[in-house]
C-alpha cells in the first residue's frame, strides 16, 4: 500500500518558480504594443472637483490619453458589493477621501504617464472631512450584526440582556478600540488588460478569477463570457484582493478605448488608499458572572468604520455570540461612516478585532476574581454554540488548551503581575483563544491524465502564498495513487470549472472535496478509454473487471500504467469534471479552533515589548499538508503581533490623509521581532463538514494574537492597554 501524501510535510509545488523567478504574476505579463496607466489621485479629503487643467498633461511627451470625471472613461455601477469601491472611478465629481482616484493618464511608458500626471492641475471646492469617530456630529448608523443567527440571547426569567448584565453578582465594563491597519501584501495591486475584438482578457491580481470576471461584467457592460481573467500567482491577499480595486476597470476600459493593451500598477502609496484597509473599531464590552466566574450575560456593542467610498463593514462585536457560554449574550453594530477610502476585509474581519477585547475581558475578569485565565476559559467552555444552541460539527478546544498548557509550561505561570524579572526585562505569559468559522461551498475541479503520465487539476482557486496549488496536488496524488510530483495544479484561470475564490478560510473545505470527486471521476472515464478503444489491450472487456489503483489499470494478469495505455491508444489525455455541492446542515454549528501561549518581555526602563516565546495548539479538522498549514498559522501569528505592537495607520485628522500610508512608516514586523513560533495539530477529522474532515485555516491563526500578547504584556508589566496597537509609551 502506498503511504498517502495527506498530512505529511510537503514542499510548495509552486515553490522553486517562485523564488527563482519563473513564476509569472499580474504585472509581468507584457502583450505587444503594450502601454501604460497612472492613476491620479485626489489631494484632499472631501469635497468637489470643480475643474481640472489637463492640457500640459496631454502636451507632453508619450501621452494617449487623460481620463477625468470631466472626460471619463464609460463605467457602469455596481451592482453586488464585494468589499471594495461601491461606485466605479470617474464617474462623478465628488471626492470622498484622501487619496480618491480622480484621473487616470495613459501613455507609451510608466514614466511618462506618471510625469504627466502631476502635470494636472485640480481645483477643489472643499470640505472638512470627517476622520474619527464619535466624529463631530458624525452620522451613527445603526446597523444589522449579520450575525449567523440570532444576536440577542436572553435567559429565561430575564427582562433583558443589559438588566441581566446589572444584576451580575461581579460586572465588569471596559471599551477596547482598534486602529485603521492595512494589508501590506508584497504584490502591489496590478492588471494587464489586453482585448481581441470584443473579447477581453485581464491578468489581474485577484482572491478569484470569476470573482474578478464578474466585476468587470458589471462595470464595463461586457458579457462575462467575453471575459478571461488570469491569475495563476498573487503576491499575498489577506482580504485586500478580494474586490477590483480601481486599476482593474480602468486599465480594461482604457485599453478598449485606445486600441491597445493597458498596464495599470498602483504605487505603494496608491494601495494604502485605494485598495482598502482594516477599519477602526470600538467595542464597549459590559459582562457579568457569578463570584466563581460563571458567566451570566455579556453585552458587546461594536463601533466599525466604514468609507464613504465603499460600503462594506466589520461586524466586530459578533465573535462574543459564538465564543463563550453564558445564558444571556447581545452584541449590537454601529457603522461611522468616514472620509477614509474604503473599508474593507482583513484576515479575519471581526474576529481579529473581535478577539483582541473579549480575550483581553475574559483576563481582566479572571484577574478581578483571583482566577488563572485558562480556568477562566474552561468554566465557561461552550459545549454548544452560544447564540444557537446547536451542537458543533466538531470541537476539541478543552484538548488544545491542555494540551497548549503542557507544552508551554502555564502551570508554572506566577499568579501576580510584574512577578518575573530578568535584568532589564520585565516577563509575562498571556494566552488567547482563536475560532473561525468555517464553511463548505460549492466547487467543481477538472482533472485530466495524460500520455506523459502526468495528471493536471485545475480549478479557478487562488493561492495567494496559502499553499493552495500543493493542496490541489496531494489530494488529487492521494486519489489517483501516483507521486505527488506527477501532478500539476493549473489555478487561477477563470476559463477553467469554478471552484472556491481565496477568502473566508474556505479554499480548502470547498475545493478539496471537488478534486477527490474529480480525480475519482477520472479513472472512470479512464477505464471507459481502456475498453472501448480498438487499440487498448483491454478493449471488450466488462469495464466491471478492469481496475484502476496506484496509476495503473488492470484486468486479469494485465497492469498498464495510465500514460501507457493512452499512448498505447493514441489518445493524448482523458479528463473528468467532478463537482461537490454547498453543505447545508442547519443542525451544527462549524468552527476552527485554537489556542496561543506566549511570552512577551517589556524593557523596564523604555517600555518596548518584545514577543519571545509562542506556542499555538489548533483544532482544524484534517490538515492536508502539515508544513504549508504550520506556515499559513505562523504568518497569522507573525500577522497578529504586528497587529498588537506595531500596526496603526495613522489619519492626519485636518485632511484624512494616511500620514504613514507607504512600507517605511507603516510598520509590520521584520524577523527580528519574531520568536520561533511553534505550532501544533490536533488533526481530528471533521466527520461532517465533509469526508475530507479539513476544516478552515487562513483566518484562524490571527484570531486571539492581540488579546494574548495585551494579557501577556498585563502580566509583565500590570498595565493593561486596551487600544491597538501596544505601543511602548502606553507602558511607561
Ligand atoms: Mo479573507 S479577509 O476572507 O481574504
Amino acid at each position: 500500500m502506498r503511504a498517502t501524501p495527506i498530512g505529511q510535510p510537503v514542499d510548495r509545488v509552486d515553490g522553486r518558480i517562485k523564488v527563482t523567478g519563473a513564476a509569472v504574476y499580474a504585472a509581468d505579463n507584457k502583450p505587444a504594443g503594450l502601454t501604460y496607466g497612472y492613476i491620479v489621485t485626489s489631494t484632499i479629503g472631501r469635497g468637489v472637483i470643480t475643474g481640472m487643467d489637463t492640457a500640459a498633461a496631454l502636451a507632453s511627451p508619450g501621452v494617449l490619453a487623460v481620463y477625468t470625471p470631466f472626460n471619463p472613461l464609460k463605467l457602469f455601477a455596481y451592482v453586488q458589493n464585494q468589499n471594495d469601491e461601491s461606485a466605479p472611478p470617474l464617474q462623478d465629481k465628488e471626492v470622498r477621501f484622501h487619496g480618491q482616484t480622480i484621473g487616470f493618464v495613459v501613455a507609451e511608458t510608466w514614466e511618462q504617464a506618471r510625469d504627466a500626471a502631476s502635470l494636472i492641475r485640480t481645483t477643489y471646492q472643499q470640505q472638512p472631512p470627517v476622520t474619527a469617530f464619535p466624529g463631530p456630529p458624525a452620522a451613527m448608523e445603526k446597523a444589522d450584526t449579520d450575525a449567523e443567527g440570532p444576536d440577542t440571547v436572553l435567559a429565561t426569567g430575564v427582562a433583558s440582556v443589559a438588566q441581566a448584565v446589572a444584576a451580575g453578582e461581579v460586572t465588569f465594563t471596559a471599551s477596547y478600540s482598534t486602529p485603521v491597519q492595512h494589508h501590506c501584501a508584497m504584490e502591489p495591486h496590478a492588471t494587464v488588460a489586453t482585448w481581441n475584438g470584443d473579447h477581453l482578457t485581464a491578468y489581474t491580481v485577484t482572491q478569484g478569477a470569476v470573482l474578478s470576471v464578474r466585476r468587470l461584467s458589471e462595470t464595463l457592460g461586457v458579457d462575462a463570457a467575453k471575459i478571461h481573467v488570469i491569475s495563476p500567482h498573487v503576491g499575498g491577499g489577506f482580504g485586500g484582493k478580494w474586490g477590483n480595486w480601481a486599476q482593474v476597470p480602468l486599465a480594461c476600459a482604457a485599453a478598449k478605448a485606445l486600441g491597445r493593451p493597458v498596464k495599470a500598477v498602483l504605487t505603494r502609496e496608491q494601495v494604502f488608499t485605494l485598495a482598502g484597509h482594516r477599519p477602526l473599531t470600538v467595542q464597549n464590552l459590559k459582562m457579568a458572572c457569578t463570584a466563581d466566574g460563571k458567566l451570566t450575560a455579556i453585552t458587546n456593542d461594536g463601533i466599525t468604520s466604514r468609507g464613504f467610498a465603499g460600503s462594506w463593514s466589520e461586524s466586530v462585536a459578533n465573535w462574543t455570540l459564538t465564543t463563550y457560554a453564558s445564558p444571556s449574550i447581545q452584541v449590537t453594530k454601529t457603522i461611522v461612516p468616514l472620509n477614509l477610502g474604503a473599508a474593507t476585509v482583513m484576515r479575519a474581519p471581526g474576529e481579529a478585532n473581535g478577539s483582541f477585547a473579549l480575550e483581553s475581558a475574559m483576563d481582566e475578569l479572571a484577574e478581578r476574581l483571583g482566577l488563572d485565565p485558562l480556568e477562566m476559559r474552561m468554566k465557561n467552555y461552550a459545549t454548544f454554540v452560544p447564540n444557537t444552541g446547536k451542537p458543533w460539527s466538531s470541537k476539541h478546544l478543552d484538548e488544545c488548551y491542555r494540551r497548549g498548557a503542557e507544552e508551554f509550561g502555564w502551570s508554572k505561570r506566577p499568579k501576580k503581575v510584574r512577578a518575573t524579572v530578568d535584568g532589564d526585562w520585565l516577563v509575562g505569559t498571556g494566552m488567547g483563544t482563536a475560532t473561525y468559522g468555517a464553511s463548505r461551498g460549492l466547487a467543481s475541479i477538472k482533472v485530466r491524465l495524460s500520455a506523459d503520465g502526468t495528471a493536471s487539476v485545475s480549478g479557478t482557486a487562488a493561492d495567494l502564498g496559502t499553499g493552495q496549488y500543493t493542496v490541489f496536488a496531494i489530494l488529487a496524488a492521494d486519489v489517483l495513487g501516483i507521486p505527488v510530483d506527477r501532478v500539476r495544479p493549473e489555478l487561477g484561470d477563470s476559463t477553467s470549472p469554478t471552484a472556491a475564490n481565496a477568502g473566508g478560510s474556505n479554499s480548502t473545505c470547498t475545493n478539496g472535496p471537488a478534486v477527490q470527486v474529480a480525480a475519482k471521476a477520472v479513472q472512470t472515464e479512464l477505464v471507459a478509454l481502456a475498453v472501448t478503444n480498438p487499440k487498448s489491450p483491454f478493449h471488450g472487456k466488462d469495464p466491471a473487471e478492469v481496475v484502476y489503483r496506484d496509476g495503473s489499470v488492470s484486468s486479469g494478469g494485465l497492469t498498464m500504467s495510465f500514460g501507457t495505455l493512452l499512448t498505447t491508444c493514441d489518445v493524448g489525455s482523458v479528463e473528468a469534471v467532478g463537482t461537490s455541492p454547498r453543505l447545508v446542515d442547519p443542525e451544527h454549528g462549524f468552527r476552527s479552533f485554537g489556542v496561543h501561549f506566549c511570552e512577551v518581555r517589556v524593557h523596564r526602563w523604555t517600555g518596548e515589548p518584545r514577543v519571545t516565546r509562542w506556542l499555538s495548539v489548533m483544532d482544524a479538522g484534517t490538515i492536508i499538508n502539515v508544513k504549508a498549514a504550520r506556515s499559513q498559522i505562523q504568518g497569522a501569528v507573525v500577522m497578529g503581533i504586528g497587529q498588537a505592537l506595531l500596526e496603526a495607520t495613522e489619519v492626519d485628522q485636518g485632511t484624512g490623509r494616511f500620514a504613514n500610508g507607504n512600507l517605511a512608516s507603516y510598520l509590520v514586523p521584520v524577523h527580528a521581532d519574531i520568536p520561533p513560533i511553534d505550532v501544533r495539530f490536533l488533526d481530528h477529522p471533521d466527520p461532517l463538514i465533509s469526508g475530507l474532515g479539513a476544516k478552515g485555516i487562513g483566518e484562524l491563526g490571527i484570531v486571539g494574537v492581540a488579546g494574548a500578547i495585551g494579557n501577556a504584556v498585563h502580566h509583565a508589566t500590570g498595565v493593561r492597554v486596551r487600544e491597538l496597537p501596544i505601543t511602548l509609551e502606553k507602558l511607561l
